[in-house]
C-alpha cells in the first residue's frame, strides 16, 4: 500500500469528557465493534476514583492500567483507528492537553442529565486553540434529561462552538423510543441491549404514517415539530466547517446500552479528517512527505523502579516509522537508534517494524526523550504546537532529607520530564516550585520521589494565582520590569521567563503598569 493510502485509512483521535458522563462506556463499545475486544467490561477504566486518594497502591495500578489503554488501535471497515484515551480525572488534565496535541479529531461525551460540565469546558478551550475538528455525543438517553434545544444551547454558549445536530432523540427515559438520523434518515428505535445493533428503519418522509405505527402518535407529531425546527433553525451540515473546527456535529444515544454508537462509529470514519499537515519551527511537514517526522506527547515511567527505562509515545507526522532505524533527535542534535519500539493494537503491546502518520509507536528510552521533543531523518526543525499551560496550584519543594540531595534533583527533573508537574525555579534564591493542575499530583510526587528515588520531599503552599510567561519587543523594558519584579520572576524547564502573579487583580495592575510587557497563559506563544 502506498504513503498516501496508508495514511487516507488512518483517523487518529481522543474522546472527552467530564468524568462519569460515560468515556470509558463509550471506548468499549467502538472496540467491541472494531473487533479489538470480545466482550464488555474488557475496558477497565483509567480513571482514578476520589476515595483512591491516598491510596498509592491504586494510583500505581491506574498508571499499570493507563499504559495499557494509552493507545487503543483497532480496524474498522477500511480504517484504521487509533484511539488515544485521555485521563479523567481532572487533576490528570494537564496529560489530557497533550494528548489532545496529537490526535487529529476529537469525540466528546456529554451527559444528557448534567449537560455541559467543567473539565468538558477546559478541554474544549485546547481544542479551539488548535481548531480541532469535534463531534458531540449526547449519553445516557435512558435516563429522564434535560431538553434537547437546551442542551445544545448549552454547548454552543459554554463551549463557543456551533452545533448541527445529526440525529434526534424521540423522547427520553423511561419513555424513550429512539433516535431519528437526519442525515441518512432512518429510524432507530430503542432497545436496551448490550451487544446487538438493529439495523435502522428507513422513513424518508417524516409524515409518513408508518412513523406514528412505530413511535406512537404523539411522539411522531413531536419528533415533526422538532425536525421543522431544525431544519429552520440550524444550517444545513458543511463537513468542511466540521474540520475546520467551526461546527461540531451532535449525536443522541445511550452508550451503555450500545445504542446510537455505530451510527456514531460510522459517521465518524467517513467525515473525521485523515493525518493532517503539522507546523514546525521551520515550515509545515505534510504528513505524505517521503522521509520520517515525529514528536514525543507522553512518557510513562516504568513499574519497575529499579530499571528506569521509560516508554516515550511518538504521534508519527510524516513519511514511515521503521524499527532499528536510527532518527535524529533534534533538541540533542544526535542520531538515536530505536531497535524496540512497541505498536498498540487494543491492549496488547506488539513489537512494531513499521508505523505511518498517524500512528503512535512507543519507544523505550532510557532519559534521551521528554516531552515535546521531534525525531527527524535529518532536519532541525521542531514541531509546535505542544505548549504547556499555566498551572493551577502552586506549592515550593522543601528538600527533609539534605543526604538525599542528589537523589532529589535527578527525581524532579525525572518526574517532570514526564509531565507529571512543572517545575518553576526563581531567580532569587532558587526556590524551587512545583505547579500542578490538582491536588493529586503532590501526593504523587511525593509517593514516587520516596518510592523510586529515596528522596523525602515537603510542600508549602504557596500564593500564586498563575505563571505567565513574559515576553517584550524591547529588551530594555523586559529588564527593567524584571529587575522591578524580581522577587516573582522564575524560569521555567526551558529556562524561558515566567512571571508568579499572586492573584488576578494585582495581574491586572501589573499588566497596566507594564504595557510594552505581554504575559501569556502558555509557554508557547507568537510575540
Ligand atoms: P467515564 O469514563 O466518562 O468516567 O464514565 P464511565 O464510562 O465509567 O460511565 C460512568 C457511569 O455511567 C457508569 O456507571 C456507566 O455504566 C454509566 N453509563 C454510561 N453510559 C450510560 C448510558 O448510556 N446510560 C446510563 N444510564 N448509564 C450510562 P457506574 O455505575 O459508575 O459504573 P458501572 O458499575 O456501571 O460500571
Amino acid at each position: 500500500m502506498s504513503l498516501e493510502q496508508e495514511i487516507s485509512k488512518r483517523r487518529t483521535f481522543g474522546i472527552i469528557s467530564h468524568p462519569d458522563a460515560g468515556k470509558t462506556t463509550l471506548t468499549e463499545k467502538l472496540l467491541l465493534f472494531g473487533g479489538a475486544i470480545q466482550k464488555a467490561g474488557a475496558v477497565k477504566s483509567s480513571k482514578i476514583k476520589d476515595h483512591a486518594r491516598s491510596d498509592w497502591m491504586e494510583i500505581e495500578k491506574q498508571r499499570g492500567i493507563s499504559v495499557a489503554t494509552s493507545v487503543m488501535g483497532f480496524h474498522y471497515k477500511d480504517v484504521k483507528v487509533n484511539l488515544l484515551d485521555t485521563p479523567g480525572h481532572q487533576d490528570f488534565a494537564e496529560d489530557t492537553y497533550r494528548t489532545l496535541t496529537a490526535v487529529d479529531s476529537v469525540i466528546m461525551v456529554i451527559d444528557c442529565v448534567k449537560g455541559v460540565e467543567t473539565q468538558t469546558e477546559k478541554l474544549m478551550e485546547v481544542c479551539r486553540m488548535r481548531s480541532t475538528p469535534v463531534l458531540c455525543f449526547i449519553n445516557k438517553l435512558d435516563r429522564e434529561g434535560r431538553d434537547p434545544f437546551d442542551l445544545l444551547d448549552e454547548i454552543e454558549e459554554k463551549l463557543t462552538i456551533n452545533v448541527r445536530p445529526l440525529s434526534w432523540p424521540i423522547s427520553m427515559g423511561k419513555t424513550f423510543k429512539g433516535v431519528y438520523s437526519l442525515y441518512e434518515k432512518k429510524l432507530q428505535l430503542f432497545t436496551p441491549s448490550k451487544t446487538t445493533v438493529e439495523e435502522g428503519i428507513e422513513i424518508a418522509d417524516i409524515h409518513s404514517p408508518e412513523l406514528d405505527q412505530l413511535v406512537g402518535e404523539n411522539y411522531a407529531q413531536q419528533l415533526r415539530a422538532d425536525v421543522e425546527l431544525i431544519e429552520g433553525v440550524y444550517p444545513e451540515f458543511e463537513v468542511t466547517d466540521y474540520l475546520a473546527g467551526k461546527v461540531a456535529p451532535v449525536f443522541f444515544g445511550s452508550a451503555v446500552n450500545n445504542f446510537g454508537v455505530k451510527e456514531l462509529l460510522d459517521t465518524f470514519i467517513r467525515i473525521a479528517p485523515p493525518p493532517i499537515p503539522r507546523a514546525t519551527t521551520v515550515r509545515e511537514v505534510k504528513p505524505s512527505e517521503e522521509k520520517f517526522s515525529g514528536f514525543v506527547f507522553k512518557i510513562h515511567a516504568n513499574m519497575d523502579p529499579k530499571h528506569r527505562n521509560r516508554i516515550a509515545f511518538i504521534r508519527v507526522c510524516s513519511g514511515e516509522f521503521e524499527r532499528g532505524n536510527n532518527y535524529y533527535h533534534v533538541r540533542q542534535q544526535k542520531s538515536l537508534r530505536f531497535s524496540n519500539a512497541t505498536a498498540f493494537m487494543a491492549q496488547d503491546r506488539e513489537t512494531v517494524d513499521e508505523a505511518w502518520p498517524g500512528d503512535i509507536v512507543g519507544l523505550y528510552d532510557t532519559g534521551n526523550l521528554k516531552i515535546g521533543d521531534t525525531l527527524t531523518e535529518g532536519e532541525k526543525m521542531i514541531y509546535t504546537g505542544i505548549p504547556s499551560f499555566s498551572p493551577e496550584i502552586f506549592k515550593e519543594v522543601v528538600n527533609k532529607d539534605a543526604m538525599k540531595t542528589k537523589q532529589l534533583e535527578k527525581g524532579l527533573q525525572q518526574l517532570m520530564e514526564e509531565g507529571v508537574a512543572q517545575l518553576f525555579t526563581y531567580e532569587l534564591g532558587k526556590r524551587k516550585v512545583v505547579g500542578t493542575v490538582g491536588a493529586l499530583q503532590f501526593e504523587v510526587i511525593q509517593f514516587r520521589l520516596k518510592n523510586e528515588y529515596g528522596a523525602t520531599v515537603e510542600f508549602l503552599p504557596q500564593n500564586i494565582f498563575k505563571a505567565c510567561w513574559i515576553s517584550s519587543t524591547d529588551e530594555k523594558k523586559l529588564h527593567e520590569f524584571i529587575a522591578s519584579k524580581q522577587r516573582h520572576i522564575a524560569r521555567d524547564k526551558e529556562d524561558k521567563l515566567v512571571f508568579m502573579a499572586e492573584s488576578k487583580a494585582w495581574l491586572q495592575m501589573v499588566q497596566d503598569n507594564f504595557p510594552e510587557i505581554k504575559f501569556h497563559f502558555t509557554s508557547e506563544f507568537k510575540d
